[in-house]
């Protein structure tokens, strides 16, 4: 079985993981830019881990400037082979409130300001993304958020703004009649660009507030946010380590077929 390399990118309030065996801050090179912040690199329970805060230590790039490319080619040089990313989101359901964790299965991107492909003109390739989520990823994390008894939900739909704004109401009204589970700024980009640079990929959202649709519930405002997402921070560390300690440091290659997925994917001919 090969090694596994085990990438977390922690969202708005999950700046860095403790615990680790030995840790180190390293810059990573891409030819896409600098990537959010340096990577951290160190070893939890013989599993290699490698840690990206997807908005920089101190919160400084906004969700239509994160180098999502940067940030998950310097993921694939760092060698990980899978990546658990962790996003803060608004709940568009009533059976979801704050503090549940949803491990999603679908994304619906409405984003329209960020580059979200590695390819382009000269070489062009076409992924598959109807299984968006790695469901062996999901599932040690369903596991792992039973043992440490944090509410949790199993599959849902994430759908991705560009932000930075919050939703309107009619928006919010209308994700919820699309069948949305939560709402969020960043995750469906990731996910498409894990899947082109073929490292299986699956997300833990965080629920932090109930959106603007709930008569019962305040409007999200960012102190709202702040105020739960310190709440689920410790719920959010301890994930990382019982997820890391669920997966162990042998892994057999995604159901998905994830790591060949640009065998029939490029589209240009070779000689071009
Ligand atoms: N992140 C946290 N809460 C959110 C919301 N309601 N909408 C978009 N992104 C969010």
């Amino acid at each position: 079985m090969a090694k596994r390399v085990l990438g977390i990118i922690g969202g708005s309030g999950v700046y860095d993981i403790d615990g680790l065996e030995w840790a180190e801050w390293q810059r990573v090179v891409t030819p896409f830019g600098a990537p959010s912040d340096e990577l951290l690199f160190g070893r939890y329970a013989g599993v290699d881990m490698v840690f990206l805060p997807r908005h920089g230590r101190g919160h400084v790039q906004t969700p239509s400037t994160i180098n999502y490319r940067a940030n998950i080619d310097a993921m694939k040089r760092a060698g990980v082979t899978d990546i658990i990313s962790i996003s803060a989101c608004g709940s568009l359901k009533e059976e979801l409130p704050p503090g549940t964790f949803v491990i999603v299965d679908q994304f619906i991107d409405r984003t329209f300001l960020r580059q979200n492909t590695f390819f382009g003109p000269g070489l062009v390739a076409h992924v598959p993304m109807a299984h968006p989520v790695c469901p062996a990823l999901a599932t040690a994390l369903e596991e792992a958020a039973t043992a440490e008894n944090i509410r949790h939900a199993r599959g849902g739909t994430y759908i991705c703004i560009e932000g930075p704004q919050f939703s309107t109401l009619a928006e919010s009204r209308l994700y919820r009649q699309w069948g949305c589970s939560v709402i969020g700024m960043t995750a469906a980009t990731e996910a498409k660009l894990a899947r082109e640079a073929e490292i299986p990929y699956a997300l833990v959202a965080m629920v932090t507030d109930y959106d603007c649709w709930h008569p019962d519930h305040e409007h999200v405002t960012v102190d709202a946010v702040i105020k739960v997402l310190h709440e689920n921070a410790a719920n959010a560390r301890k994930i990382v380590t019982a997820v890391a300690e669920r997966l162990g440091p042998e892994r057999k290659p995604s159901p998905l077929g994830v790591e060949t997925v640009l065998d029939v994917a490029i589209m240009t001919a070779p000689d071009k």
